[in-house]
């Protein structure tokens, strides 16, 4: 197999840590570079099992840099980007829109710029590049709620691929969905997106974009509603459900998210978008109970016996309804589907937050940061 150098930024954080632990194990012959600045959500111990593999390397570079990231773009040789770096919290965006802006639009924009420039200068120019960029389906807006023949919600409802699966309305986000975004952080990736496609349709830049619906899974910081709600049920917290907990949200297990990466950065067309998601709509309050239940289960507890932890609170601004997506051209373009079901996923997942109550308290006291400050300071 071909031998390949690739960046991918955001490799400490959690869908890039699973990226990057699929790409190093699974292509021995690629040279796999993780580029991150360690925000609060990188975590080199994310990598504990690779870190040490011969064709695994870490650089701590801030993708607003620049100059860094072209040096190393140079030096490196490189000719593939996963680009998932952000900040991707979007309680953290209504705080502070500008570092959002920041990090997913010029930050995005100069990982661009220092490619072109790279593969530019080369005589093969951008034969054999890819630059994968990887983005969110809440750029798409919100969808309604709806429920036009009168039936209660969620009800069956069919895919374009055909398969029929529980639906809390009829609309989707397809690939054609005209963007739409409602907070900083959707902006600020819908913004990216455009720049991606801009540097194809102008400098004829190798691109591909997809949009991803919810992920959970190991590794993920504990301020998103699935890990944030294990870690409170299991120390006995309180649950703060936004509004009245009816939003729907898409989910997808983390690592059927990697490897739907791995096959479209392999064989995806260059300049089309594929939507990812696995038709798995949930309200929250449903998937509350579900967390509750497991966790309940797995601790040995009574069941149902932390419900009463569930606390409504004053509602998101701005929270979208309900995210659906519709993937059924990466289904049948690439032939990806999704590995687990829901309730397999849920259950692996509180497993692993509970058999690592270390990693859960690191990254929840930020002792993590300190200590991997002090091992890779001067690289
Ligand atoms: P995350 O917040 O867990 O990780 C983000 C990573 O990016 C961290 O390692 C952080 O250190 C790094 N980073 C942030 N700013 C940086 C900068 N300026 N320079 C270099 N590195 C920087 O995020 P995640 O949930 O793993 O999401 C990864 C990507 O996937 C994001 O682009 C996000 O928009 C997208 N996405 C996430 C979801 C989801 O449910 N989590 C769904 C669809 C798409
Ligand atoms: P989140 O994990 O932040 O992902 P996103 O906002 O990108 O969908 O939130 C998932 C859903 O859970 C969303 O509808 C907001 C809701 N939520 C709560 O009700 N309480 C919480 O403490 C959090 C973090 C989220």
């Amino acid at each position: 197999m071909m031998s390949r150098t690739i960046v991918i930024t955001g490799g400490a954080g959690f869908i890039g840590s699973h990226v990057v632990r699929l790409f190093v194990n699974k292509y021995p012959n690629y040279k796999i570079i993780n580029l991150d600045k360690l925000t609060y959500a990188g975590n080199l111990a994310n990598l504990r099992d690779v870190e040490k593999a011969p064709n695994y390397k870490f650089a701590k570079i801030d993708i607003c840099d620049f100059d860094s990231v072209y040096d190393l773009i140079c030096r490196e040789h490189v000719d593939g980007i996963i680009h998932l770096a952000a900040e991707s919290h979007v309680d953290r965006s209504i705080k502070d829109p500008f570092t959002f802006a920041r990090t997913n639009v010029l930050g995005t924009l100069s990982m661009l710029q220092a490619a072109k420039l790279y593969w530019e200068s080369l005589p093969e120019k951008y034969e054999g590049k890819r630059f994968y960029h990887i983005s969110t389906d809440e750029v798409y807006g919100a969808l309604e709620l709806t429920d036009p023949e009168g039936v209660e919600p969620p009800f069956t409802t069919r895919a374009s691929s055909g398969t029929h699966h529980l639906a809390y309305g009829h609309d989707f986000f397809y690939e054609t969905t005209k963007y739409n975004p409602h907070s900083p952080y959707s902006a600020s990736k819908a913004s990216s997106d455009h720049f991606v496609r801009a540097f194809h349709d102008t400098y004829g830049m190798p691109t591909i974009v997809t949009n991803c619906s919810n992920n959970y899974g190991p590794y993920q910081f504990p301020e998103k509603l699935i890990p944030l709600f294990i870690n409170n049920i299991k120390h006995r917290k309180p649950l703060p459900v936004y509004g009245k907990g009816e939003n729907v949200r898409d989910w997808l297990y983390v690592e059927d998210h990697a490897r739907a990466i791995d096959l479209i950065f392999h064989n995806g067309k260059v300049a089309d978008t594929y939507n990812i998601g696995g038709f798995n709509e949930w309200k929250n309050i449903d998937i509350i109970k579900v967390v509750i239940a497991t966790v309940d289960r797995l601790l040995g507890r009574k069941e149902g016996e932390d419900l009463n932890l569930i606390t409504f609170v004053t509602d998101r601004a701005g929270h979208d309804m309900r995210y659906a997506i519709d993937s059924t051209k990466l289904q049948k373009e690439l032939g990806w589907e999704p590995s687990l079901q829901f309730e397999e996923g849920i259950e692996k997942t509180v497993r692993w937050y509970l058999d690592n109550q270390q990693w859960l308290d690191n990254v929840t006291s930020g002792d993590y940061q300190q200590y991997y400050e002090k091992m890779y300071s001067g690289r």
